[in-house]
Order: structure tokens, then sequence, then C-alpha cells
């Protein structure tokens, strides 16, 4: 059986004089995102590119997601969410969702003792438990054998819709006045009541393969997530390009709806003008 014991941990970030190793002395390790989501995009035109049919895209997109994982716990990051099939994605061809599935299943199979000996507690998200039982057992193991591990914590949404996780919370909630539990209509029940519950909103938001959109994902915990794009199909993407991600967010000011502290120190406040 695997589970995470006091010696689980991830290893060194980069070796020692790699490009990696360069840019990671560059991040300033007190003010990492706490919650990095992803929005791995690209497989299909990665295999297009060189004559292969599209699954072998996302075949080849899992070391992207295995090298990823790893590089975030060994950078200490606190939470990581990545995009791995949505409520949309149903659309696709039966062999193409057959394939994704069955690429889910044999890389919890073969990574879960790197996920435990990395110490990282694996989380599904969206309405996983509608997928086909062979996909929710190998899930649950997954999320068995991680429970107790105490180190980042790796979200997948599967099966997932940022509207549909609104909807579920609004039900929750629903449910819980139906019970008698008459919780307050404001914004802290709204984010307890998510999949995500408990955990920090998304600071910074990965898309992949040069696309500008947000495809229903994380919709309310991205309201104040700065975006970066590369233009990096999936199946190349590497530690050094999150590396770059993350170093892209620390050069950005974030004011959420506020002025910077530049600005607010330049304002003379006898300038307020009258409506
Ligand atoms: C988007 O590329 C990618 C997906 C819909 C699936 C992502 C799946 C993987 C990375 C592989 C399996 C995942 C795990 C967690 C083991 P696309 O097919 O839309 O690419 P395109 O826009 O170029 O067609």
């Amino acid at each position: 059986m695997v589970t995470c014991t006091a010696m689980s941990g991830p290893g060194p970030l980069a070796e020692p004089g790699s490009p990696e190793a360069e840019l990671a002395a560059r991040i300033d390790r007190g003010r990492l995102p706490a919650h990095v989501a992803i929005i791995m995009d690209g497989n299909g035109r990665w295999a297009k590119q060189r004559g292969r049919p599209r699954v072998e895209g996302h075949r080849a997109g899992v070391a992207a997601v295995r090298d990823t994982v790893e590089s975030a716990a060994q950078l200490h990051l606190g939470h990581l969410t990545l995009y791995a099939f949505s409520v949309e994605n149903w659309k696709r061809p039966r062999a193409e969702v057959w394939t994704l599935m069955n690429l889910l299943k044999d890389y919890l199979r073969r990574e879960l003792q790197t996920l435990v000996d990395n110490d990282i507690r694996f989380e599904p998200i969206g309405r996983w438990r509608e997928l086909d039982p062979s996909v929710v057992s190998a899930l649950e193991r997954a999320v068995d054998a991680t429970r107790d591990c105490r180190g980042m914590r790796f979200n997948i949404a599967l099966n997932y819709s940022g509207r549909c996780e609104i909807v579920d919370a609004c039900r929750r909630i629903v449910g819980d006045w139906a019970a008698g539990r008459r919780v307050d209509i404001d914004e802290e029940t709204l984010a307890a009541s998510l999949y995500t519950a408990g955990q920090p909103e998304v600071d910074l938001l990965i898309r992949t393969s040069g696309e500008l959109r947000v495809s229903n994902f994380l919709l309310w915990q991205i309201a104040y997530a700065e975006i970066w794009l590369t233009p990096v199909l999936w199946p190349d993407f590497r530690r050094r390009h999150l590396l770059e991600g993350i170093l892209a967010f620390q050069g950005r000011e974030r004011r959420f709806g506020g002025v910077g502290p530049a600005a607010a120190e330049s304002i003379d406040p006898s300038s307020a003008v009258d409506a």
C-alpha cells in the first residue's frame, strides 16, 4: 500500500549550473504565488505538427504533467491546479476521450509513489465521480494514499466546469438551508462551498499554446489572478517554463482594484474633486 511517511519530501529543484538553476535563483521564495492554475493546451497541434494523431499529443503531454507537478512541489508551491478534462471535452471523439481516461489511470498507477515521495496531496475537483468507475476508483486510491501528505496540494480538474462548480456550490448552500443551517449568503460562504474550499484563490493562471481564453476554468477563484500566456505547446512545457511564469508573476504590480503604492503616495488629499 502506498502512503505518506515522515520521510516523504521533494528533492532539489535544479541541478547546480543548469539553466533552470539560474532561473530558480532569481525567484523570490518569500513571494511565491499561493496557488498556480494551468490550462494545458496545444496537445492536438503538437501532434499535428509532427503528422501524428491527436492522441499522441495527449500521450506526450503526460511527461509535461509529471515534470510540472514535481517542479512545483520542489519549488514548495502550496497549491497547483491542472485542467485535465472539462465538461465540454465530452464533445470530442469517443476514442480521444477514452485515451485521455486511460492516460490518466496510467499516470496515477505509475506516479502515485512519486506523488507520495514528494509529499504531494492529490485531489480531483469537478464532477469526477460521474466518470467511468475504473477512473473513479483510480482517483480514490490516489486520494487515499496521499491523504496524510502535508506538502503541495495538487488539484486535477476532471469533468470540470467553472459554471457547474458555482451551481454545485449554490446547491450545497440551499441544502444547508433546507437542513436548517441558515448560513449567510455572502462571498465567504460561496467560496467555502466550492470544490476548492479552504484553498487560496488563484494568484497565477498559466495557459499554454498562445490561446487567449479562460475556458470556464476556476471562474470564481481567478477573479484577481495574474495571467501568463506562453506560446509553448503543452507537451513541450517543462520546469523552466513554470519558473519563467513565476518570475513574470513576481514582476507584476498587483493592485486588486486599488492603486499602486507609488500612485497612492502621489495623491494630494486636497485635490479631491466634488462630483
Ligand atoms: C488540450 O489540448 C488538452 C487537453 C484537453 C487534455 C490534457 C491532457 C493531458 C495533458 C494528458 C493526460 C493528463 C493527465 C493528468 C495524465 P488540445 O487537445 O485542446 O490541443 P489543441 O488545442 O492543439 O487541439
